[in-house]
């Protein structure tokens, strides 16, 4: 059932998760948990702050909820049966989508029964939020798996304003023509009045696609980060393409890593480890593009090759479950459990593994002490759209102790250009960023966080959204003006 909101809300959020997640309980209760992810860490306070709904799957299949208010926020989720779950989610935007806009590190299936689950949840979702939004409302859509919504939005609902953001890397343009539906996706972004991407490439990209496969006249001048849209001409519309990187609530975070309960927290999970020289933390979800393995495999030679000593460094890696039915997720977990036994069979001592191993979600609170107690931070991604742990970890870098090593894959590497940057294809670049870590003077460590403390407080979630609506909001008849760059 579509439920039908009255007078509707004048800003509609929809993505293809809900901020929470609806839990069964094994006595057969329900509970609501945050749900996994970069997306919902920020747009989360976006959405509070601008008071609007959220539309939006609650994460279990065959179950159609009305709409509730949780903590504040009016959710409308939409419901998907088991079969769309397996096809639209699992199938084509996490074994098709996923993998061909991160850099086909794992083969995409292309498989027509995905795409057309794919057309129906993507319609099913502009229809719940034709009937949610108000007259005149602006729809901000987000992310791969919602690529068609603008279209059919706009089709039922000419007189929103739509806004529609990437979360994830837009593919280079050769690895993008794989695509069997590529015009359709084209087609389905443009249906929105701007399109976001973290970096000005994907933007790029996606002027050329336009060009290309709608066959539709744009700009040709470069985007710039916050600036110089590009604009693509529909008929008589104007769409707007632009870069926005994405960010965190970085002022709450780094109030929140100064509590003294964070702090305490933080000197008893050192005391935890067995006091060593170095804590190395990795946080992410798990993921085949986060290279985890990768930061697995230096540590294993750093240590074969006593370049680290196990008895002064110990490794946490806290990941949380993710996509677990995707073939390569099962895959990839095996191999990485395999490796992090294989460490610690060999250099860890009883009571001392070397790489402590969570496979969890784990509370914001214990989250934030595990930043604040880690002295180097692992992101070492083969490719990230943004990478929010990253900022997160630099927010709660108060004391200038940290150091953070960087992949060049991530969109934050263009911002965080003072972390130990390194190239995750290239092993000795790995270790070579992990040992500058580790071993710089004090001095030089404390002038690269300090520097990337100033980035991500002064470039916070707030700042990304207002860039952003502000964008939306313009008058887009402007925009046609910019199509002589
Ligand atoms: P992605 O969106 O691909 O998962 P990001 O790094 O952009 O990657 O965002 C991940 C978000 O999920 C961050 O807010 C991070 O703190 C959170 N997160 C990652 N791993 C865990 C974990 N093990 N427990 C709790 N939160 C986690
Ligand atoms: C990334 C994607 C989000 C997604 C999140 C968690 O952040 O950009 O769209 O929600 O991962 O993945 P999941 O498949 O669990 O929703």
């Amino acid at each position: 059932m579509i439920p039908d909101s009255g007078a509707g809300s004048g800003f509609v959020v929809v993505a293809n998760r809900l901020p929470v997640d609806l839990e069964r309980l094994p006595d057969g209760s329900t509970r609501w948990k945050r749900s996994p992810g970069g997306l919902v860490t920020a747009l989360e306070p976006v959405l509070r702050s601008n008071k609007g709904a959220w539309v939006g799957w609650a994460g279990v299949p065959d179950v159609d909820l009305d709409p509730i208010t949780e903590d504040g926020l009016d959710l409308f989720p939409v419901p998907l049966s088991s079969e769309e779950v397996a096809d639209y989610y699992e199938g084509f935007s996490n074994a098709t989508l996923w993998p061909l806009y991160h850099d086909v590190i794992v083969r995409p299936v292309y498989d027509r029964k995905w795409w057309q689950a794919y057309v129906a949840v993507n319609r099913r979702f502009a229809e719940h939020t034709a009937k949610v939004a108000a007259e005149g409302a602006t729809v901000w859509v987000q992310d791969y798996q919602l690529q068609l919504v603008p279209k059919m939005l706009r089709m039922l609902r000419p007189d929103l304003t739509i806004g529609f953001f990437l979360h994830i890397p837009f593919p280079p343009v050769e690895l993008f023509m794989q695509m069997p539906w590529r015009t359709e996706i084209v087609e389905g972004l443009l249906g929105a009045d701007l399109i976001g991407f973290h970096l000005p490439g994907g933007a790029q990209n996606f002027l050329y696609l336009a060009r290309r496969l709608a066959g539709q006249p744009t700009s040709r001048g470069n985007v710039g980060v916050r600036s110089k849209l590009g604009v693509v001409q529909v008929g008589f519309r104007t769409v707007r393409v632009g870069a926005f990187p994405i960010s965190i609530d970085s002022t709450q975070l780094d109030e929140y890593s100064r509590r003294r309960s964070v702090r305490e927290r933080a000197a008893k999970i050192r005391a935890e480890l067995g006091n060593p020289k170095n804590i190395l933390l990795g946080v992410d979800r798990l993921d085949y593009t986060k290279g985890i393995d990768i930061r697995l495999a230096a540590l294993e030679e750093m240590l074969a090759e006593g370049q680290i000593n196990p008895e002064e460094t110990v490794m946490v890696q806290l990941a949380t479950p993710s996509r677990e039915r995707v073939e390569s997720y099962i895959q990839m977990r095996g191999d990485i459990e395999r490796q992090v036994g294989r460490i610690n069979g060999e250099y860890g001592r009883v009571g001392y593994p070397v790489v402590h191993y969570l496979h969890r979600p784990i509370p914001r609170e214990e989250l934030v002490s595990f930043f604040v107690a880690a002295d180097v931070m692992l992101v070492t991604p083969l490719r990230d759209g943004m990478n929010l742990v990253a900022k997160e970890y630099v927010a709660c870098q108060g004391g200038l102790h940290g150091a953070l090593v960087l992949s060049e894959f991530t969109g934050a590497a263009g911002e965080l250009r003072q972390a130990y940057l390194c190239n995750p294809h290239d092993l000795e670049s790995v270790k070579d960023a992990v040992t500058g870590a580790i071993n710089d003077d004090r001095d030089a460590r404390r002038r690269r966080m300090r520097s990337m403390r100033r980035q991500v407080l002064t470039h916070d979630v707030d700042r990304w959204a207002r860039a952003f609506l502000e964008a939306l909001a313009q008058d887009r008849v402007a925009g046609s003006a910019l199509l002589s760059d």
